[in-house]
């Protein structure tokens, strides 16, 4: 199959190429689209064959359900039973946007988009080129992360094209996704709402709305170090990375010394760094990309997975992150490093 990537600018959206990529879906087509968060893998969520097929495209297990994407809040309607607590206010401040809201199910949502659950995942995303191609399919659309399963999600159409080319027709181009961690997943069906995967929007943005109690769902504990190669991967580069958490001052020197280590046994490592530490690294010859200002996580969570994959583009063979305060969307930047680990050294 030969894969088309059309551009389309947010700030100027071409009617014509909407409609040229909604009529892909709509034949039954996936589509890989723009949003703020990361890019999607579009399907008519009501089209049972082609939300089948996204799972086969990605390599995604079965058992992991699909959000639903709407552009506006009056097509929810049918899809779920009732508006719980907090509904309301959530959707009128974080919609569109990158908040995924988990909540109880209609039967009018397919099957195998909840992987069997009683819930479904639904949001409305705030890119521009996002809304308009699903206003123009007039249906809600089934999408994931356009990456293969275990990859880092795409936050370029270089990406997306890198992992999915030949496999499905149409990449829609709109530049570089602003937030660069997926949406938050917050689950408003259990006793008390739970935030199941952070992201942009954090423990503190959802206080005022739904009380002190909400909170992330314990992600395991990275104080302690982990056995390598015993969990299941996501978000991995090819080349195995190694998180070194502490002091940043500490930090930079275990680096350095394990960066020696790797090169004297011959190997090629690289290093994650932050502006903080960038300079320490420049006399050690190796490829070092610079995430960003550590006091700045929105800066680093844009450009974290774009990172990762250019690690793998250099090659190298080991990869060295620093460790990030656990704080706002720090907290969720390291959730997603910690899964994407190898292994994490935990500095006294
Ligand atoms: O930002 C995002 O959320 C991106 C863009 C494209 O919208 N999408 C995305 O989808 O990240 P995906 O499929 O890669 O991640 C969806 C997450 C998974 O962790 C999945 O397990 C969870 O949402 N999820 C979906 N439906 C659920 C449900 N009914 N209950 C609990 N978790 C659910
Ligand atoms: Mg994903």
């Amino acid at each position: 199959m030969n894969t088309e990537i059309i551009k389309i600018d947010g700030n100027n959206i071409n009617k014509r190429k909407i409609r040229y990529g909604a009529d892909m879906i709509r034949e039954g087509h996936i589509v890989a689209f723009p949003t703020e968060t990361v890019y999607g893998l579009g399907a008519n969520a009501f089209d049972g064959e082609a939300v089948r097929n996204i799972f086969k495209v990605k390599g995604r297990p079965l058992d992991n359900p699909l959000i639903i994407h709407l552009s506006d809040l009056g097509e929810i309607d049918g899809l779920i039973l009732g508006r719980p607590p907090g509904f309301d206010l959530l959707v009128e401040k974080f919609w569109p946007g990158p908040l995924t809201l988990i909540l109880k199910r209609s039967g009018l949502v397919p099957h195998h988009i909840s992987a069997g659950l009683d819930t479904v995942a639904i949001r409305i995303p705030a890119h521009p080129v996002a809304l308009a191609l699903i206003k123009e399919c007039g249906f809600p659309l089934a999408a994931p992360s356009a990456n293969l399963s275990g990859k880092p999600s795409t936050t370029l159409a270089e990406h997306v094209y890198e992992d999915l080319k030949g496999k499905i027709p149409l990449i829609i181009d709109s530049g570089p996704c602003e937030v660069g961690l997926e949406s938050t997943v917050l689950d408003l069906t259990s006793e008390k709402p739970i935030i199941l995967r952070p992201g942009k929007v954090t423990v503190k943005d959802l206080q005022p709305i739904l009380g002190d109690h909400i909170m992330n769902f314990p992600q395991g504990n990275i104080t302690t170090v982990k056995s390598p190669g015993v969990k299941y991967k996501h978000y991995s580069p090819n080349a195995p990375l190694i998180i070194v958490q502490g002091n940043w001052e500490e930090v930079c020197a275990k680096i350095k010394d394990l960066c020696k280590e790797s090169l004297e046994q011959g190997k090629k490592p690289g290093i994650l760094a932050t502006s903080q530490t960038f300079k320490f690294y420049t006399d050690l010859g190796v490829p070092v990309i610079h995430l960003g200002d550590r006091n700045s996580p929105e800066e680093m969570a844009a450009v974290l997975f774009d990172s990762l994959r250019k690690m793998d583009d250099f090659p190298v063979d080991i990869i060295y992150g620093e460790g990030l305060p656990l704080e706002g969307i720090g907290y969720s930047i390291m959730n997603r490093l910690t899964k994407a680990a190898h292994n994490i050294i935990i500095l006294k």
